[in-house]
Protein backbone atom coordinates (compact mmCIF):
# COMPACT_ATOMS: atom_id res chain seq x y z
CA UNK A 1 0.00 0.00 0.00
CA UNK A 2 1.16 4.10 -0.54
CA UNK A 3 0.83 6.19 2.68
CA UNK A 4 2.41 9.21 3.53
CA UNK A 5 5.50 9.08 5.31
CA UNK A 6 8.17 11.04 7.35
CA UNK A 7 11.91 9.85 6.46
CA UNK A 8 13.11 13.01 8.56
CA UNK A 9 11.34 15.21 10.88
CA UNK A 10 11.19 18.83 9.57
CA UNK A 11 9.18 21.26 7.41
CA UNK A 12 6.16 19.83 5.47
CA UNK A 13 8.22 19.24 2.39
CA UNK A 14 9.42 15.76 4.50
CA UNK A 15 5.80 14.16 3.93
CA UNK A 16 6.12 12.17 0.76
CA UNK A 17 3.79 9.69 -0.50
CA UNK A 18 6.02 6.55 -0.46
CA UNK A 19 4.90 2.32 -0.79
CA UNK A 20 4.83 1.27 2.53
CA UNK A 21 4.79 -2.58 4.43
CA UNK A 22 0.85 -4.07 4.06
CA UNK A 23 -1.20 -4.09 7.11
CA UNK A 24 -2.42 -7.17 8.58
CA UNK A 25 -4.97 -6.64 11.49
CA UNK A 26 -4.64 -8.15 14.88
CA UNK A 27 -7.26 -10.83 15.77
CA UNK A 28 -9.82 -7.87 17.52
CA UNK A 29 -8.71 -5.16 14.25
CA UNK A 30 -10.63 -4.07 11.27
CA UNK A 31 -8.60 -3.48 8.11
CA UNK A 32 -9.96 0.06 6.81
CA UNK A 33 -9.99 0.98 3.42
CA UNK A 34 -9.18 4.38 4.09
CA UNK A 35 -11.33 6.93 2.67
CA UNK A 36 -10.47 10.12 4.86
CA UNK A 37 -8.31 10.95 7.68
CA UNK A 38 -8.17 14.08 9.83
CA UNK A 39 -5.08 16.24 10.43
CA UNK A 40 -4.57 17.28 13.88
CA UNK A 41 -2.20 19.98 15.60
CA UNK A 42 -0.43 17.24 16.67
CA UNK A 43 0.48 15.75 13.50
CA UNK A 44 2.49 18.65 12.71
CA UNK A 45 4.67 18.20 16.22
CA UNK A 46 5.22 14.48 15.56
CA UNK A 47 6.25 15.62 11.51
CA UNK A 48 9.19 18.02 13.86
CA UNK A 49 10.06 15.03 15.78
CA UNK A 50 8.88 16.31 19.29
CA UNK A 51 5.46 14.20 19.50
CA UNK A 52 7.11 10.20 18.67
CA UNK A 53 3.90 8.01 18.72
CA UNK A 54 3.60 5.66 21.33
CA UNK A 55 5.37 2.69 21.64
CA UNK A 56 4.00 -0.01 19.55
CA UNK A 57 2.30 2.32 17.33
CA UNK A 58 2.72 3.30 13.68
CA UNK A 59 4.95 6.03 12.72
CA UNK A 60 2.70 7.06 10.37
CA UNK A 61 0.80 10.45 11.08
CA UNK A 62 -2.42 10.12 11.81
CA UNK A 63 -5.05 10.09 14.79
CA UNK A 64 -8.40 9.59 13.32
CA UNK A 65 -9.67 7.57 10.27
CA UNK A 66 -13.27 7.19 8.41
CA UNK A 67 -13.36 4.15 5.45
CA UNK A 68 -14.88 1.32 4.09
CA UNK A 69 -13.82 -2.36 6.29
CA UNK A 70 -11.78 -4.23 3.73
CA UNK A 71 -11.00 -7.36 6.26
CA UNK A 72 -11.17 -8.19 9.78
CA UNK A 73 -9.08 -9.88 12.00
CA UNK A 74 -10.46 -13.62 13.30
CA UNK A 75 -12.03 -12.51 17.23
CA UNK A 76 -14.64 -9.97 14.99
CA UNK A 77 -17.70 -10.06 14.66
CA UNK A 78 -19.68 -7.48 14.54
CA UNK A 79 -19.03 -6.46 11.22
CA UNK A 80 -18.84 -6.75 7.74
CA UNK A 81 -16.48 -6.64 4.88
CA UNK A 82 -17.69 -3.10 3.06
CA UNK A 83 -18.88 -1.57 6.32
CA UNK A 84 -18.57 2.22 6.77
CA UNK A 85 -16.74 2.62 9.74
CA UNK A 86 -14.36 5.63 11.55
CA UNK A 87 -12.90 5.85 14.74
CA UNK A 88 -9.61 7.23 16.60
CA UNK A 89 -6.73 5.47 15.74
CA UNK A 90 -3.47 5.26 17.40
CA UNK A 91 -1.12 6.53 14.44
CA UNK A 92 -1.54 5.63 11.01
CA UNK A 93 -3.98 7.30 9.36
CA UNK A 94 -2.25 8.97 6.21
CA UNK A 95 -2.18 5.98 4.44
CA UNK A 96 -4.10 3.74 2.02
CA UNK A 97 -5.32 1.26 4.71
CA UNK A 98 -5.62 1.91 8.43
CA UNK A 99 -6.26 -0.72 11.47
CA UNK A 100 -8.32 0.30 14.26
CA UNK A 101 -9.73 -1.75 17.01
CA UNK A 102 -13.20 -3.16 16.25
CA UNK A 103 -14.73 -1.98 19.55
CA UNK A 104 -13.40 1.62 19.16
CA UNK A 105 -14.38 1.81 15.39
CA UNK A 106 -17.90 3.24 15.01
CA UNK A 107 -20.24 3.01 11.66
CA UNK A 108 -20.66 6.02 10.33
CA UNK A 109 -23.89 7.05 10.37
CA UNK A 110 -25.77 6.93 6.58
CA UNK A 111 -26.47 10.96 6.46
CA UNK A 112 -22.45 11.42 7.02
CA UNK A 113 -20.28 11.44 3.97
CA UNK A 114 -16.45 9.98 4.78
CA UNK A 115 -14.93 13.20 5.09
CA UNK A 116 -17.87 14.67 7.88
CA UNK A 117 -17.06 11.29 9.69
CA UNK A 118 -12.67 11.92 9.83
CA UNK A 119 -13.33 15.10 11.01
CA UNK A 120 -15.38 13.79 14.39
CA UNK A 121 -13.11 11.33 16.21
CA UNK A 122 -10.43 13.80 17.95
CA UNK A 123 -12.33 16.75 18.00
CA UNK A 124 -15.30 15.28 19.30
CA UNK A 125 -14.34 12.44 21.65
CA UNK A 126 -11.62 14.83 23.33
CA UNK A 127 -13.85 18.05 23.96
CA UNK A 128 -16.23 15.32 25.19
CA UNK A 129 -13.55 13.23 27.39
CA UNK A 130 -12.74 17.28 28.56
CA UNK A 131 -15.76 19.28 29.26
CA UNK A 132 -18.14 16.29 30.58
CA UNK A 133 -15.71 13.41 32.64
CA UNK A 134 -13.10 15.78 33.64
CA UNK A 135 -14.69 19.40 33.71
CA UNK A 136 -18.26 18.14 34.90
CA UNK A 137 -20.14 20.56 33.13
CA UNK A 138 -23.91 20.59 33.97
CA UNK A 139 -26.74 22.29 32.61
CA UNK A 140 -27.02 26.35 33.41
CA UNK A 141 -23.03 26.42 34.51
CA UNK A 142 -20.50 28.88 32.17
CA UNK A 143 -17.63 27.54 30.52
CA UNK A 144 -14.88 29.34 28.53
CA UNK A 145 -13.05 27.42 25.58
CA UNK A 146 -10.43 29.13 24.28
CA UNK A 147 -9.20 28.29 20.66
CA UNK A 148 -12.94 28.43 19.53
CA UNK A 149 -11.76 28.35 16.19
CA UNK A 150 -9.68 24.89 16.57
CA UNK A 151 -10.97 21.61 15.67
CA UNK A 152 -10.98 20.41 19.34
CA UNK A 153 -12.63 24.17 20.45
CA UNK A 154 -15.22 24.23 17.62
CA UNK A 155 -16.68 20.59 18.57
CA UNK A 156 -16.84 21.88 22.10
CA UNK A 157 -18.51 25.09 21.84
CA UNK A 158 -21.47 22.82 20.24
CA UNK A 159 -21.57 19.81 22.90
CA UNK A 160 -21.44 22.47 26.04
CA UNK A 161 -24.20 24.24 24.38
CA UNK A 162 -26.49 21.17 23.69
CA UNK A 163 -25.21 20.39 27.05
CA UNK A 164 -27.24 23.75 27.94
CA UNK A 165 -24.47 25.66 29.30
CA UNK A 166 -23.44 28.99 28.98
CA UNK A 167 -20.33 28.87 26.93
CA UNK A 168 -17.75 31.65 25.97
CA UNK A 169 -14.68 31.35 23.21
CA UNK A 170 -11.62 33.19 22.21
CA UNK A 171 -10.28 33.45 19.33
CA UNK A 172 -7.37 35.94 17.47
CA UNK A 173 -9.33 37.61 14.26
CA UNK A 174 -12.72 38.73 12.91
CA UNK A 175 -12.13 37.09 10.22
CA UNK A 176 -12.28 33.75 13.11
CA UNK A 177 -14.96 35.55 14.92
CA UNK A 178 -17.70 35.89 12.10
CA UNK A 179 -17.47 31.97 11.42
CA UNK A 180 -17.15 30.63 14.91
CA UNK A 181 -20.53 33.14 15.24
CA UNK A 182 -22.32 30.58 13.40
CA UNK A 183 -22.18 27.80 16.43
CA UNK A 184 -24.03 30.66 18.63
CA UNK A 185 -21.51 30.69 22.11
CA UNK A 186 -22.76 33.04 24.35
CA UNK A 187 -20.10 35.74 23.21
CA UNK A 188 -17.08 35.38 21.64
CA UNK A 189 -13.63 37.41 22.54
CA UNK A 190 -10.81 38.31 20.23
CA UNK A 191 -7.87 38.34 22.61
CA UNK A 192 -6.09 40.40 20.54
CA UNK A 193 -7.69 43.12 21.52
CA UNK A 194 -9.97 42.18 24.52
CA UNK A 195 -8.76 41.24 27.76
CA UNK A 196 -11.02 37.70 28.34
CA UNK A 197 -10.52 37.89 32.24
CA UNK A 198 -12.35 41.30 32.12
CA UNK A 199 -14.69 40.03 29.59
CA UNK A 200 -15.64 36.93 31.87
CA UNK A 201 -15.68 38.97 35.20
CA UNK A 202 -18.24 41.11 33.18
CA UNK A 203 -19.91 38.86 31.77
CA UNK A 204 -20.24 36.34 34.50
CA UNK A 205 -20.82 39.47 37.41
CA UNK A 206 -17.76 39.04 38.66
CA UNK A 207 -18.35 35.39 39.53
CA UNK A 208 -16.16 33.92 36.99
CA UNK A 209 -17.19 30.14 35.29
CA UNK A 210 -17.21 27.16 36.69
CA UNK A 211 -14.95 25.40 34.08
CA UNK A 212 -12.43 26.24 31.16
CA UNK A 213 -11.30 24.09 28.40
CA UNK A 214 -7.58 25.29 27.68
CA UNK A 215 -5.05 24.52 24.74
CA UNK A 216 -2.61 27.38 25.54
CA UNK A 217 -1.30 25.70 29.17
CA UNK A 218 1.67 27.72 31.05
CA UNK A 219 1.50 31.77 29.09
CA UNK A 220 -2.61 31.26 30.42
CA UNK A 221 -2.59 30.12 33.29
CA UNK A 222 -2.59 32.96 35.47
CA UNK A 223 -5.35 34.33 34.05
CA UNK A 224 -7.26 31.11 34.03
CA UNK A 225 -7.59 30.79 37.33
CA UNK A 226 -8.58 34.59 37.83
CA UNK A 227 -11.49 34.14 35.58
CA UNK A 228 -12.53 30.82 37.23
CA UNK A 229 -15.50 31.04 39.90
CA UNK A 230 -15.01 29.43 43.02
CA UNK A 231 -14.83 24.98 43.02
CA UNK A 232 -14.10 26.25 38.91
CA UNK A 233 -12.26 23.48 36.91
CA UNK A 234 -9.61 24.14 34.56
CA UNK A 235 -9.12 21.08 31.94
CA UNK A 236 -5.86 21.09 30.24
CA UNK A 237 -5.49 19.67 27.04
CA UNK A 238 -2.92 21.65 25.19
CA UNK A 239 -0.05 23.58 25.52
CA UNK A 240 0.39 25.81 22.74
CA UNK A 241 1.33 28.56 25.31
CA UNK A 242 4.08 26.62 27.02
CA UNK A 243 4.12 23.78 29.39
CA UNK A 244 5.69 25.83 32.47
CA UNK A 245 4.52 28.61 34.24
CA UNK A 246 4.48 29.87 37.88
CA UNK A 247 1.21 28.78 40.20
CA UNK A 248 -0.64 30.87 42.96
CA UNK A 249 -2.00 28.62 45.01
CA UNK A 250 -3.09 30.65 47.43
CA UNK A 251 -5.96 31.42 44.66
CA UNK A 252 -5.95 27.80 44.58
CA UNK A 253 -6.50 27.06 47.77
CA UNK A 254 -9.02 30.21 48.70
CA UNK A 255 -11.27 29.02 45.21
CA UNK A 256 -10.70 25.75 45.77
CA UNK A 257 -10.07 25.23 42.35
CA UNK A 258 -9.24 21.80 40.07
CA UNK A 259 -6.54 21.79 37.71
CA UNK A 260 -7.06 18.39 35.24
CA UNK A 261 -4.65 16.95 32.69
CA UNK A 262 -6.29 14.99 29.63
CA UNK A 263 -3.65 13.35 26.47
CA UNK A 264 -5.85 11.11 24.25
CA UNK A 265 -3.66 9.19 22.43
CA UNK A 266 -2.30 7.21 25.59
CA UNK A 267 -5.04 6.46 26.92
CA UNK A 268 -5.93 2.52 27.34
CA UNK A 269 -7.45 0.42 25.18
CA UNK A 270 -9.99 -0.22 27.60
CA UNK A 271 -10.40 3.35 27.73
CA UNK A 272 -10.78 4.21 24.08
CA UNK A 273 -13.39 1.78 23.79
CA UNK A 274 -15.23 2.98 26.79
CA UNK A 275 -15.29 6.57 25.23
CA UNK A 276 -16.23 5.43 21.90
CA UNK A 277 -19.18 3.23 23.57
CA UNK A 278 -20.03 6.59 25.28
CA UNK A 279 -20.23 9.12 22.45
CA UNK A 280 -21.94 6.64 20.24
CA UNK A 281 -24.79 6.41 22.55
CA UNK A 282 -24.66 10.26 23.96
CA UNK A 283 -23.75 12.56 20.66
CA UNK A 284 -23.62 10.28 17.37
CA UNK A 285 -27.64 10.39 17.10
CA UNK A 286 -27.42 14.30 17.31
CA UNK A 287 -24.46 14.92 14.73
CA UNK A 288 -26.25 11.93 12.60
CA UNK A 289 -29.97 14.41 12.79
CA UNK A 290 -27.57 17.79 12.51
CA UNK A 291 -28.26 19.19 15.46
CA UNK A 292 -24.23 19.49 16.30
CA UNK A 293 -21.58 19.16 13.10
CA UNK A 294 -18.59 19.12 12.53
CA UNK A 295 -17.09 22.13 11.50
CA UNK A 296 -15.05 21.11 7.87
CA UNK A 297 -12.54 24.09 6.93
CA UNK A 298 -10.81 22.27 3.88
CA UNK A 299 -10.44 18.81 2.40
CA UNK A 300 -6.76 18.12 0.98
CA UNK A 301 -5.72 14.79 -0.99
CA UNK A 302 -3.95 12.79 0.79
CA UNK A 303 -0.62 12.94 -1.42
CA UNK A 304 -0.98 16.43 -0.70
CA UNK A 305 -0.46 16.15 3.06
CA UNK A 306 2.37 18.40 2.93
CA UNK A 307 0.32 21.20 1.39
CA UNK A 308 -2.23 20.53 4.58
CA UNK A 309 0.30 20.78 6.92
CA UNK A 310 1.63 24.25 5.85
CA UNK A 311 -1.99 25.38 5.23
CA UNK A 312 -2.51 24.59 9.11
CA UNK A 313 0.78 26.09 10.26
CA UNK A 314 -0.64 29.93 8.80
CA UNK A 315 -3.45 29.45 11.62
CA UNK A 316 -6.30 30.95 9.69
CA UNK A 317 -8.51 27.97 9.29
CA UNK A 318 -11.71 27.67 11.10
CA UNK A 319 -12.76 23.73 11.98
CA UNK A 320 -11.34 20.54 10.59
CA UNK A 321 -8.76 20.13 7.52
CA UNK A 322 -8.98 16.32 6.23
CA UNK A 323 -6.80 14.76 4.24
CA UNK A 324 -9.31 12.27 1.19
CA UNK A 325 -8.13 9.62 -0.93
N1 LIG B 1 -4.78 16.31 24.94
C1 LIG B 1 -5.30 15.70 23.90
O1 LIG B 1 -5.51 14.50 23.90
C2 LIG B 1 -5.61 16.49 22.68
C3 LIG B 1 -6.37 15.94 21.64
C4 LIG B 1 -6.66 16.74 20.52
C5 LIG B 1 -6.17 18.05 20.50
N2 LIG B 1 -5.43 18.53 21.54
C6 LIG B 1 -4.92 19.90 21.56
O2 LIG B 1 -5.99 20.77 21.29
C7 LIG B 1 -5.50 21.92 20.64
C8 LIG B 1 -6.30 22.14 19.39
O3 LIG B 1 -6.02 21.08 18.48
P1 LIG B 1 -6.65 21.11 17.04
O4 LIG B 1 -6.13 19.96 16.28
O5 LIG B 1 -8.11 21.29 17.18
O6 LIG B 1 -5.96 22.45 16.49
P2 LIG B 1 -6.25 23.47 15.35
O7 LIG B 1 -7.52 23.17 14.66
O8 LIG B 1 -5.01 23.61 14.54
O9 LIG B 1 -6.47 24.84 16.12
C9 LIG B 1 -5.49 25.42 16.92
C10 LIG B 1 -5.94 26.84 17.21
O10 LIG B 1 -5.33 27.27 18.40
C11 LIG B 1 -5.24 28.67 18.41
N3 LIG B 1 -3.96 29.08 18.99
C12 LIG B 1 -3.82 29.76 20.13
N4 LIG B 1 -2.55 29.94 20.43
C13 LIG B 1 -1.84 29.38 19.47
C14 LIG B 1 -0.46 29.23 19.25
N5 LIG B 1 0.44 29.74 20.08
N6 LIG B 1 -0.08 28.58 18.14
C15 LIG B 1 -0.99 28.06 17.29
N7 LIG B 1 -2.31 28.16 17.47
C16 LIG B 1 -2.74 28.82 18.54
C17 LIG B 1 -5.41 29.11 16.97
O11 LIG B 1 -6.61 29.85 16.92
P3 LIG B 1 -6.56 31.43 17.14
O12 LIG B 1 -5.85 31.96 15.91
O13 LIG B 1 -7.97 31.82 17.23
O14 LIG B 1 -5.78 31.66 18.39
C18 LIG B 1 -5.53 27.83 16.17
O15 LIG B 1 -6.49 27.93 15.16
C19 LIG B 1 -4.01 21.68 20.40
O16 LIG B 1 -3.28 22.27 21.45
C20 LIG B 1 -3.89 20.18 20.48
O17 LIG B 1 -2.62 19.77 20.85
C21 LIG B 1 -5.16 17.77 22.61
Amino acid sequence: MHAIILKNPGEPEVLTWSQVLDLIPAPEQLLVRVKAAGLNRVDLLQRRGKYPPPPGESPILGLEIAGEVAAMGKDVTHYQVGDRVFGLVGSGGYAEYGVIDAKTAMLIPNELSYIEAAAIPEAFLTANEAIFTLGELKAGETILIHAGASGVGSAGIQLAKQAGAVVFTTVSSSEKMQKVAALQPTAIFNYKNQDFVTEIQTRTQHQGVNVILDFIGGSYLTRNMESLSAAGRLICVGLMGGATAEINLDVLLKKRLQIKGLIMRTRSLEDKRRMAEHFKTKWLPLIANRQIKPIIDSVFALKDASKAHAYMEKNIHVGKIVLEI
